[in-house]
């Protein structure tokens, strides 16, 4: 098979990145977590002390930022940040830093650059929409903001992270809310996606539903 792109779009915790994982195992795609990306340069923006409310600022961290990726490794001028781009204090922020036009404009060409003419899964806000619209296969992935925060709160304390529900809830809330009203290329399903609600299905049946999509499409 020559090229095939799988775009997930959906927000936070709605478990774009566990079922992408599996499904390109399943299928031998490449799979690309776009949202680590932007985690990258919040990364940044926080080492450097840069001042959020100034786009300039945050245009000044990404054009000194070098980003490079190896399967699910992330370097950022050369050192491995996989893990501290997860942290809560990156959580917090990135979503104001991916608001910012020019960010999306570096981050969206590196994207497109990774995943022409190969066989692709990308998760992200805006895979379906504006980094690959002719996309092959295009999923929508919801489930309740409970069901997000309970997710989400697994995830924290599996890492040894502190958090409690309420304030994991709240989190995800005004991400989603940054997220799905900025200007640029909010977090929206496209047209033409396929929309699957997550809540109370197990990572099985979902992937399950999805490989039933990936197989009618190859
Ligand atoms: O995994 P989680 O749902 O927490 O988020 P993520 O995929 O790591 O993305 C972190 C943040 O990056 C999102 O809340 C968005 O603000 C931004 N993002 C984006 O704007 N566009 C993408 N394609 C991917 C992420």
């Amino acid at each position: 098979m020559e090229k095939f792109v799988v775009a997930v779009d959906g927000p936070a915790g709605s478990g774009k990145s566990t079922i992408s994982k599996i499904i390109a195992k399943r299928y031998g795609l490449t799979y690309l977590d776009t949202g680590a990306m932007y985690r990258m340069i919040a990364l940044k923006v926080l080492k450097e002390g840069a001042d959020l409310e100034r786009v300039e600022s945050i245009e000044r961290v990404l054009s000194e930022s070098k980003i490079d990726i190896d399967g699910e490794k992330f370097f950022l001028d050369g050192e491995d940040v996989s893990i501290d781009i997860r942290s809560r204090e990156v959580t917090a922020i990135v979503s104001q830093v991916a608001a910012v036009k020019s960010v999306r404009e570096k981050l969206v060409e590196m994207q497109r650059k990774i995943g022409q003419g190969k066989r692709v899964i990308l998760d992200g806000r805006d895979i379906g929409t504006v980094v690959f619209p002719n996309a092959d296969l295009k999923i929508f992935l919801v489930a309740s903001p409970e069901e997000r925060a309970s997710r989400r709160l697994k995830d924290y304390e599996s890492k040894g992270q502190e958090a409690e529900f309420y304030s994991v809830l709240e989190e995800i809330k005004k991400r989603d809310k940054i997220d799905s009203t900025r200007k640029e290329s909010p977090l929206k399903k496209a047209t033409d996606a396929v929309e699957l609600d997550t809540s109370g299905m197990t990572i099985e049946e979902v992937c399950d539903e999805i490989s039933k999509m990936v197989d009618s499409r190859i």
